[in-house]
């Protein structure tokens, strides 16, 4: 008995060494951490129980049956992040690269399997070569099963990628169809084809990481919705970012015991709107004092900034924030804004998240760059998802919603339950002096005549009360008493109901 328990222990080490000691001092000597080490980060202590651990590869060609490492390249398993189960594969980098085999996609999909029966979410640690290229097809079938689970867990259960190393070809594929993906700055760097076939094609030359490094995917591309300085920094954020999320979509959003009060008064609220209607001033400060001790984790903050989104918390619970931001393009609507908001609207549509909307928004972006890129199919999608989220919506203009940005941004009209207004707000077809210059064109010679029409406009509609009058908003309401009146709202939709009509899915204008 003894020696059998000691082979066994013998195994779980040669197996624990993947690709050697050698291999995981090169992955040291790059920064990084090892695939068991990265575990160990993001999950509590001594919470981890391994599957597969003495999965090997099949392969025989290339000399392939004379290299074979248990576990095959992954390390697959649970375990919890502060008590709530999750399943996590992290890819070893020193087991053939990383690189995805037959087996090594089983592996994958057998913790997929397991998330989406038991509920729980599944976040991949990517570090990868790509398919394993010794294996051809079995390789690219295992990429396609594991594409497909992706898909079948899709608003089942909230899966996270975090890309610490390279991803190419159509391994970035999985990652993309996940919920989130974080990105270790230097050492990770995603694309569909590298610096070499770009050169060859396109005679462009660049650098890993200018073509797919983290300040590419987070700024320009919004491939990736944040990034840290390195491996412990980016997996201690992936817990942080768990505790906001439902473990599945038949979860409620988890509530944790904070330290705040929901009647406390924020007077410096009163104070933040500029006397000019065209100086900025920084939502980002409204959203920290409603929240739970101010604490707000913003997605995709790097890019398409005149639109904030994350998580905070109300009485507790988890809420999903998106607010205009008047310090970036004056907080107008665009294409990458439109895009960014409607993805977040739409997770936590799909995860019973509800939704806080902030507005202060002069309008859509207008010029031929917009139009030609498609404005109208992009803002479409902001509309879309507002429209079709059935999950509770409050919303609180605090100044500008003109025109059409009005409607959008989690109006009444498209089902938002309570919509308050600031004492500032002015909610109207356009600003001022732009609806002046439109009525009173023969005029605009006379500068007396058209100040004074600007003021009667001003006086008319800058304000909440014409849309307080018809209901549109429900209360005005001081700017200081925010985050008690948004979190009573929040209590008093906890039980919301909606019917939706008969449908297989909507078809929202990608
Ligand atoms: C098998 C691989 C591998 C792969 C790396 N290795 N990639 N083995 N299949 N795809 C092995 C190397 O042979 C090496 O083995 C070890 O992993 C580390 O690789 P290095 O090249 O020494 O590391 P590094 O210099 O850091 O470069 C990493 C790399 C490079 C940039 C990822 O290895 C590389 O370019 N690999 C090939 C990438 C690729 O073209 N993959 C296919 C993409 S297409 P030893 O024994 O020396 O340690 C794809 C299609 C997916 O994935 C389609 C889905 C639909």
């Amino acid at each position: 008995m003894q020696k059998i328990i000691a082979a066994l222990d013998q195994r779980r080490t040669d197996a624990r060494l993947g690709g050697g000691q050698k291999r995981i001092d090169a992955q040291h000597g790059k920064g990084k951490l090892t695939a068991r080490e990265r575990l160990e980060v993001l999950l509590d202590p001594g919470s981890f129980e391994e599957y597969d651990m003495f999965v090997t590869h099949r392969a025989v060609d290339f000399g392939m049956n004379e290299n074979i490492i248990p576990g095959d390249g992954v390390v697959t398993g649970w375990g919890t992040i502060n008590g709530r189960i999750t399943y996590v594969f992290s890819q070893d980098f020193t087991v053939f690269g990383g690189s995805l085999s037959e087996t090594h996609a089983q592996k994958i999909c057998k913790i997929m399997d397991l998330a989406v029966q038991n509920g729980a979410p599944v976040i991949g640690l990517n570090d990868s070569g790509g398919a394993r290229i010794q294996e051809g097809v079995a390789a690219l079938g295992g990429y396609a099963e594991v594409f497909w689970r992706n898909v079948q867990a899709s608003g089942a259960i909230p899966q996270i990628s975090v890309v610490m190393g390279p991803t190419a070809g159509g391994a970035v594929y999985s990652p993309a169809m996940t919920d989130f993906i974080y990105m270790v700055k230097d050492t990770s760097y995603m694309y569909v084809t590298g610096p070499d076939v770009v050169k060859t094609v396109t005679s462009e030359i660049v650098t890993h990481e200018e073509l797919g490094g983290a300040s590419t995917h987070t700024k320009v591309s919004s491939v990736a919705d944040a990034a840290f300085d390195n491996d412990i920094e980016t997996l201690l954020e992936v817990r942080r970012l768990f505790d906001f999320l439902p473990l599945s979509a038949a979860d409620k959003p988890p509530a944790v015991a904070v330290n705040d009060t929901i009647d406390r008064a924020e007077s410096s609220l009163d104070t933040l709107i500029p006397d000019s209607a065209n100086k900025p001033y920084d939502m980002r400060e409204v959203i920290l004092k409603i929240a739970d001790e101010g604490d707000f984790l913003e997605i995709q903050k790097d890019h398409a900034g005149n639109i904030l989104v994350g998580f905070i918390r109300l009485n507790g619970s988890t809420v999903g924030v998106v607010a205009n931001q008047p310090l970036v393009l004056a907080g107008c609507l665009d294409i990458n804004s439109s895009k960014k908001a409607a993805r977040f609207i739409r997770f936590c549509d799909a995860f019973s998240i509800p939704i806080l909307t902030l507005v202060d928004v002069p309008g859509f972006l207008p010029g031929v760059a917009q139009e030609y890129g498609g404005i109208i199919k992009h803002g479409a999608k902001l509309l879309f998802a507002y429209a079709e989220a059935t999950v509770p919506k409050v919303t609180v203009i605090t100044r500008k919603a003109y025109g059409g940005a009005y409607d959008v941004m989690a109006s009444k009209h498209i089902r938002a339950d309570v919509n308050y207004a600031w004492p500032t707000a002015e909610i109207a077809v356009m600003g001022a002096k732009g609806a002046t210059e439109i009525l009173y064109r023969s005029e605009l010679g006379d500068k007396d005549k058209i100040a004074k029409r600007t003021a009667d406009y001003e006086a008319r509609f800058a304000n909440p009360f014409v849309a307080a009058e018809r209901g549109f908003i429900d209360d005005v309401i001081m700017p200081h008493g925010t985050r008690r009146r948004v979190a009573r709202a929040f209590e008093t939709l906890k039980n919301k109901k909606a019917v939706i009509p008969l449908k297989k899915h909507g078809n929202i204008p990608l």
